[in-house]
């Protein structure tokens, strides 16, 4: 099948971008978008011109570097298959962040975020001599919905609140991080946690507009995570 590529280039952070139409031929409908992304490549390389800068890493939906915005949607570039976009795909970086170059944006912003609400188990107590921390079956269940969220960053850059505010309020992705570690029965620092999260623009931004909900590649709920978030700040 023929494919036309509408992608955005930018050579550098500091330069004027815009989008460029890119033809591929004979691609086969199993591809993935990030395949097909490889294949435009090769063929700007053998024809001497400058290959679309993306990021990736694991090729199967884990590592969340290949997010970019594709035909109006946030969403992995390794999990979209070339089947479901058909002749004419308009490829963006990931909305409302600086970019680097071309498909790669600048997330320095919201690793800074990711870092300040401490997103690692914090416990009291030593671990069991030889053994691993335990957890029973039901606090384990707690934690569905949350581990299996890859850092993408679809969601937070889908939110409009995000959008506007996201010198200050966390954004999704975020705060999804933030009450999976709550969560974890193994953690003893809850407590401390909801009280650094209790704040008008890093929690209460979120006005459950729900983007976040739609565009997550693994069919997570961070505005559930969030909701949850605030009912145990309420019921302390
Ligand atoms: Fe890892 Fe797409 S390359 S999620």
């Amino acid at each position: 099948m023929k494919l036309t590529l509408r992608i955005w280039r930018q050579s550098s952070a500091d330069q004027p971008g815009g989008y460029q139409s890119h033809q591929l031929e004979n691609v086969s409908p199993d591809l993935s978008l990030r395949e097909a992304l490889d294949q435009l490549n090769e063929q700007l390389i053998s024809c001497g011109e400058r290959p679309v800068s993306f990021e990736l890493d694991c090729r199967e939906g884990i590592c969340g570097s290949c997010s970019m915005n594709i035909d109006g949607t946030n969403t992995l570039a390794c999990l979209k298959s070339i089947d479901e976009v058909k002749g004419e795909v308009k490829i963006f970086p990931l909305p409302h962040m600086p970019v680097v170059k071309d498909l790669v944006p600048d997330l320095s912003n919201a690793y800074r975020q990711l870092a300040s609400i401490e997103p690692w188990l914090k416990s009291d107590k030593d671990a069991p001599e030889g053994e691993e921390r335990r957890q029973s079956p039901e606090e384990r269940e707690k934690l569905d919905g949350l581990w299996e969220c890859v850092l993408c960053f679809s969601c937070s850059t889908a939110c409009p609140s995000y959008w506007w505010n996201s010198d200050e309020y966390l954004g999704p992705a975020v705060l999804l991080q933030a009450y999976r570690w709550g969560a974890d029965s193994r953690d003893d620092s809850t407590d401390e946690r909801l009280y650094a999260l209790d704040d008008s623009f890093a929690l209460y931004r979120c006005h459950t507009i729900m983007n976040c909900a739609q565009t997550c590649p693994k069919g997570l709920n961070p505005g559930k995570a969030i909701a949850g978030i605030k009912s145990e700040i309420a019921s302390r």
